[in-house]
């Protein structure tokens, strides 16, 4: 097909189907010429023919235009044509069986509605808005060349030293910034331990139940889970050792087992620490509802004990302090794993916003992050006592709340044969009396036929009314599921 030809037909395809809009300025002919890199001639005479059957409107010594057009967009298929899909890695197909469609969905949907008990909803209205705004005004006015260079893939020495300080406060860890590396939240930092840990086939304790998304970190990397149930004083170590001696890494929550669960005893932690010990293995301390740990209440953290450098990886968010769309959180690796994470952050992500790192190194370092921690513990305490006050008052016999020592999140265990998928649903459901409330199914989150059943409920965020009010609305859904 010659040039003029191809061209005249791109364009009048572009007007037909509204690509092109009327009104729309052009590249002048010689503007085109140089794009294309075809001769003036060629496009001249295009515009020319375009001019000529009404499609644009050409004008002397100005751009054309389009001509008023009304574009038939439905001259463009309804449906992509069909043709096979592009084949896909097996570690992006195993992701299906993790994240399922109704989670995905939700992850997809714009708007995001404000339901009580979505777990990981922190208290918007104590954050510290202000001193966020204000550090990250001053971070960003004064950067300097350095920083803006700044490669480092454990990210920007200011915030490592900051979280040098907060770990070794709140969690008892002695951590030099050399070890640690910051994160877009936790999820990144396990996605790391599995990539530097798990081949296909390593097998891997997990907490039963225990958080979907780590789950997902651990099929993507075609990791064989051992699920280990959790009790009120932690996780099952004995059955790990007796069902997976050689396990390459366990990933656990000393301080408070998401969703239930006691925090690991001292004789437990102890326990794992021997195994890994002997088996040569990792432990990664997932602390993501510990950064929420009643004052003075729990254990200090597993990478705090003596002897656990080597072994223990520690991961730790800020996205329960401050809220999850910061996409900030950090890993303390053992001297000998620096090397090997600095080499994978290299050619992955790298390390998060420059700007970002130093606002919160700063929200840190000016003590303005533990005042509101120690806020947000307050609130959060109080919130919980309040809904479980209410379940109390209302749930029938043989749903009970199960104990937890730290975080923002409940759980009601229900007698094994309640439908707590179709239970959480309905309570999502906007339809039903009362406002929807945003729980999770306990069943979703555990693996193997023996599926605890439950109701999950964050209670991190919300006045009293509104969660009361919610808290009775689901002890009425479990009233009725029951009966
Ligand atoms: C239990 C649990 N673990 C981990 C995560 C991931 O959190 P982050 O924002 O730190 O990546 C979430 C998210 O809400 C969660 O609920």
């Amino acid at each position: 097909v010659p040039l003029v030809t191809q061209i005249v037909r791109q364009i009048r395809a572009a007007v037909i189907d509204g690509r092109l809009a009327a009104g729309q300025e052009l590249p002048s002919s010689r503007e085109l010429a140089y794009d294309l890199g075809v001769a003036r001639n060629t496009t001249s005479a295009a515009y020319d023919a375009l001019a000529a059957d009404g499609t644009l409107v050409v004008t002397p010594r100005r751009r054309p235009t389009v001509a008023a057009v009304t574009p038939r967009r439905r001259a463009l298929p309804a449906a992509p044509p069909q043709s096979a899909p592009v084949r896909m890695a097996r570690a992006a197909a195993r992701l299906a069986a993790v994240v399922p469609d109704a989670r995905l969905d939700a992850l997809l949907a714009e708007a995001r509605a404000d339901h009580p008990f979505r777990v990981g909803h922190p208290d918007l209205e104590l954050v510290p808005w202000r001193a966020l705004e204000r550090a990250l005004v001053r971070r960003a006015r004064r950067i300097t060349g350095s920083e803006a260079l700044d490669l480092d893939p454990r990210g920007s020495r200011v915030l490592r030293d900051a979280i040098a300080v907060h770990v070794l406060r709140a969690r008892g860890i002695h951590a030099d910034a050399g070890r640690i590396f910051v994160t877009e939240g936790s999820q990144a930092a396990v996605d790391m331990c599995c990539r530097l840990l798990v081949d296909p086939g390593t097998r891997v304790w997990v907490e039963d139940p225990g958080p979907l998304a780590l789950r997902a970190a651990i099929a993507a990397a075609a990791g064989e889970l051992v699920p280990l149930p959790v009790d009120a004083e932690g996780v099952r170590v004995d059955l790990g050792i007796r069902r997976a001696p050689r396990a390459r890494v366990a990933f656990v929550s000393p301080t408070s087992a998401f969703p239930g669960g006691g925090p690991l005893a001292l004789p437990r932690r102890l326990a794992l620490l021997r195994w890994a010990e002997r088996a040569r293995a990792a432990v990664v301390e997932v602390d993501v509802e510990g950064e929420l740990a009643f004052d003075g209440s729990v254990l200090p953290s597993l990478l705090s004990l003596a002897g656990a450098d080597d072994r223990v990886i520690h991961v730790g968010t800020f996205s329960r302090l401050l809220f999850p769309s910061l996409r900030l959180g950090f890993l303390v690796v053992p001297d000998a794993l620096v090397r090997a994470a600095a080499r994978l952050r290299a050619s992955t992500t790298r390390a998060p916003p420059v700007l970002l790192q130093g606002a919160v190194a700063d929200l840190l370092a000016s003590g303005q992050l533990a005042r509101h921690r120690r806020r947000l513990v307050r609130a959060t305490r109080r919130r919980r006592e309040l809904v479980a006050r209410e379940l109390a008052a209302v749930l029938p016999a043989g749903a009970h709340v199960l104990p937890a020592m730290s975080g923002a999140v409940l759980t009601i265990s229900l007698p094994a044969h309640v439908d707590d998928v179709a239970l959480a649903r309905e309570l999502g459901s906007a339809r039903v009396r009362g406002e929807a409330a945003a729980v999770l199914p306990l069943s979703s989150l555990t693996t193997g036929p023996a599926r605890a059943r439950g109701l999950v409920l964050g209670v991190g965020a919300h006045g009293d009314e509104r969660l009361a009010a919610a808290a009775r609305r689901v002890a009425r859904a479990i009233r009725s599921a029951l009966r």
